[in-house]
Parts: C-alpha cells; sequence; structure tokens
C-alpha cells in the first residue's frame, strides 16, 4: 500500500489485510456507535476532502467542527468503517435530515441520499469506499427504496467519473447555499427486490432527526 498521507493525528498507517495489492480486505463496516470520537471523523473528514479544498472549493465536510460532525452523523444513519487497530478509516451517511429546500429529486418518492462520505486518505482505492457504498446501498433497498442518490462538487471530474465507474447517472444540478459550487445531483436505481416495494423512506430507527441546516458538504 502507498505510503500514509494522512496528518500525524490521523489513524496509524493502515497495514496487513490486503487481500491483493491496493485492496484493502482488514475494515469492518459497522453503524456509528455512541462511543465512537466525533473528532476523530471530523479529522478525517478534513483529510479525505483536502483535495477539493485545495482546488478552490468549500465543501462542508472539509470545513466543519466536531459539533456539526456530531449533529450530522445523528441527523440520519451513519456506518463507518473501521480498521483492524479499531481507528475510523470511512464514514458515509444515510438519509440525512434535509431543510425543505433541496434538489426536488431528493423529495420523488423512492428517493433516498447519502451524504458525508469519506475514507482515509492513505486507505483510498482499497475497497473501502465500495464496502460503504454497497451497505448503504442495501440498507436502502431494506427500506424500501428504489433510487440512491448524491450530491457532489461538479468540478470534481475525478470524483464524478468515480460515481459513473460506480453506476449512477447525472439527474440534475443544485446549488447549496454554504458552498461556492453547483452540485451535481446523481443517482442509481437499486434493482434489487426493495423490501415493501412502496419505495416509502421509512423512519430510521435511532435517528434524532433535529436541526440539520447544512447537510450536504460532499
Ligand atoms: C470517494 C471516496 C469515498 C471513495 O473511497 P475509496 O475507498 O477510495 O473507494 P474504493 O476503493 O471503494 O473505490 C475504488 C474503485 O473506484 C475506482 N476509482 C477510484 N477512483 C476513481 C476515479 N477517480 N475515477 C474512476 N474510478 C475510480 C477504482 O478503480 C476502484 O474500482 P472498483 O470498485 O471497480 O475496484 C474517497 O475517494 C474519498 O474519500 N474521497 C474524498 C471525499 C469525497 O470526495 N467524497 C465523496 C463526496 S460526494
Amino acid at each position: 500500500m502507498a505510503e500514509p498521507t494522512h496528518a500525524a493525528t490521523g489513524p496509524a498507517p493502515l497495514s496487513g489485510g490486503e487481500g491483493r495489492a491496493g485492496v484493502w480486505t482488514g475494515a469492518t463496516v459497522r453503524r456509528l456507535l455512541p462511543s465512537d470520537a466525533i473528532p476523530a471523523i471530523t479529522g478525517l473528514l478534513h483529510r479525505a476532502y483536502a483535495r477539493q479544498v485545495a482546488m478552490g472549493l468549500r465543501p462542508l465536510a472539509g470545513r466543519q467542527d466536531d459539533a456539526v460532525t456530531a449533529r450530522r452523523v445523528q441527523s440520519g444513519e451513519c456506518w463507518v468503517a473501521v480498521d483492524q487497530a479499531g481507528a475510523i478509516v470511512g464514514v458515509i451517511i444515510l438519509s440525512e435530515r434535509e431543510p425543505d429546500e433541496g434538489p426536488p429529486f431528493f423529495h420523488r418518492a423512492g428517493v433516498v441520499s447519502f451524504s458525508q462520505f469519506a475514507v482515509e486518505p492513505s486507505a483510498q482505492r482499497g475497497g473501502i469506499g465500495r464496502e460503504l457504498l454497497g451497505r448503504v446501498a442495501a440498507r436502502a433497498r431494506e427500506l424500501g427504496n428504489s433510487e440512491l442518490a448524491l450530491s457532489m462538487a461538479e468540478p470534481d471530474t475525478q470524483l464524478r467519473d468515480y460515481y459513473l465507474a460506480k453506476g449512477f447517472r447525472i439527474v440534475g444540478t443544485w446549488k447549496w447555499p454554504y458552498t461556492n459550487y453547483t452540485s451535481l445531483i446523481m443517482s442509481r436505481a437499486l434493482r434489487e427486490r426493495g423490501g415493501s416495494g412502496a419505495g416509502l423512506r421509512r423512519r430510521l430507527d435511532g435517528c434524532n432527526r433535529d436541526g440539520a441546516r447544512e447537510n450536504h458538504g460532499v
């Protein structure tokens, strides 16, 4: 695996668990626990979004403080990837609470979105993102949805190509009030049986849905 690029405050360099070159098999995906450290997630987000920040973009996840992180992870269903040493190396939120305004596509029946998706830079391109996306897609189906959507910074063409390669299609654009760029709205059909089949967005267990206003830093 490549030399770690995360700052000294990040988790220890990943070692072991590589099934083949560049393929990380040592991370476990699970729900966020109350005992998980919020500052560790904030730090991970800042490191992961540093590339966009260096492009002159202002994604929320690249600059949010611990209070915002704490609020966001409670406002939807947060999943994390944890390495063998117990460090959080990936994060994603399914169905983060939306303000009333937002891309119309997100409000269609059967559509659920994910946000605050990031993997520790030193662990990227090893399959952790794929694991997190797969878990969230399965969960979205389980909740009865038929489409998994996202919002991403349009100027980040590398990221757009990542999602296109993963089967997402562009369904629109949106300008969130707290960013300095237009976002692409992308979505992918959830092809397997959709639970109840009605495409209803069920209430998520254990989600505290208060307050999130700035919820799509992706
Ligand atoms: C997006 C992100 C979460 C993906 O995590 P990851 O662990 O690197 O992703 P994976 O290792 O699972 O993906 C690797 C796959 O994507 C492909 N891939 C990786 N980067 C790619 C790119 N720039 N363009 C096209 N394909 C790409 C790899 O070839 C590999 O393909 P495979 O799944 O068929 O094997 C991670 O890059 C990240 O944190 N980025 C910064 C934060 C960010 O932009 N988040 C998304 C906001 S919407």
